[in-house]
């Protein structure tokens, strides 16, 4: 290992669970806490739902869709913050969030070839940044079974359809939440049924319900359980938020942690 890192042992944090429960950002800030390196694994299977719209590859072809996403050589600049995510040479991050992406990526994503083929890049990625927080459905599951600090994020989908909710509102579109929580509930039984690396909270994992809790609140609590883990970062105090709630199976009572497994 080199530059930042160098001397340090490998800590590979995996944080999954649903959409809405604030995983991204709760990642990439445990990650600037940590001084660890940030993956967003969604972003990945993203990017090739891009490139194979954009190169009009049908999706029902497993084969072309695998194909494209070697093809493509997708990479992460871990020099620019965020990283930037590169396919055939030019950035593709500024495309991910698009509506046409967004409503194939879930398709993408339950193709089996493709989820291996992303999963062994994912180990790649780890190898050689092993210093690394990494967001996603199966990290804790498949990706990286034998991480040293494991979590799923997890909130009641009234609570997540909210926030969804929230954003839409702040960019100016018109929602209608209970339509939002039906479309939670049937996502989350389509991925937590998918026979390739389904949604699930992996064994040993910590199931932090965010419910009730704001960002802040639950990067304090994943940066203290890291912190106290002893798992190759300094124990320091973790985290600037006091006693902050108990929700779901997490007690957070300052000045320590005390976290049920579940
Ligand atoms: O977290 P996100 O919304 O960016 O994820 C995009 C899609 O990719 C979503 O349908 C879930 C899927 N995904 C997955 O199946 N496995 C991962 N490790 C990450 C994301």
């Amino acid at each position: 290992m080199t530059g930042r890192h160098a001397g340090k042992p490998r800590l590979i944090v995996t944080i999954d669970g649903p959409a809405g429960t604030g995983k991204s950002s709760v990642a990439s800030q445990l990650a600037k806490r940590l001084d660890l390196d940030f993956l967003d694994t969604g972003a990945m299977y993203r990017a090739v739902a891009a490139v194979a719209i954009d190169r009009e590859i049908d999706w029902q072809d497993h084969n072309s869709v695998v194909d494209v996403a070697v093809d493509s050589d997708m990479h992460f600049d871990f020099s620019t913050d965020p990283p930037e995510l590169i396919a055939y040479g030019a950035p593709v991050t500024r495309r991910l969030r698009d509506a046409d992406v967004t409503g194939l990526v879930s398709s993408i994503a339950g193709i089996p070839g493709l989820r291996r083929y992303l999963v062994r890049q994912q180990r790649m990625i780890a190898a050689s940044h092993p210093r690394l927080v990494t967001e996603g459905r199966d990290q804790g599951s498949v990706a990286f079974p034998d991480a040293e600090a494991k979590f799923y994020l997890d909130a009641t989908p009234a609570v997540r359809a909210r926030r969804r909710a929230d954003q839409l509102r702040a960019a100016g579109r018109s929602v209608d939440e209970a339509v939002l929580c039906r479309e939670i509930i049937e996502r989350d039984r389509s991925d937590s049924t998918r026979a390739d690396g389904p949604l699930m909270c992996a064994d040993n994992a910590r199931r932090i319900d965010t419910s009730s809790l704001s960002l802040e609140q639950v990067v304090d609590v994943l940066e203290k359980l890291v912190r106290l883990s002893g798992a190759g970062v300094d124990p320091g105090t973790g985290g600037t938020g006091e006693a902050v709630a108990e929700s779901g199976s997490v007690r957070f009572v300052s000045p320590g942690v005390r976290a049920d497994r579940s």
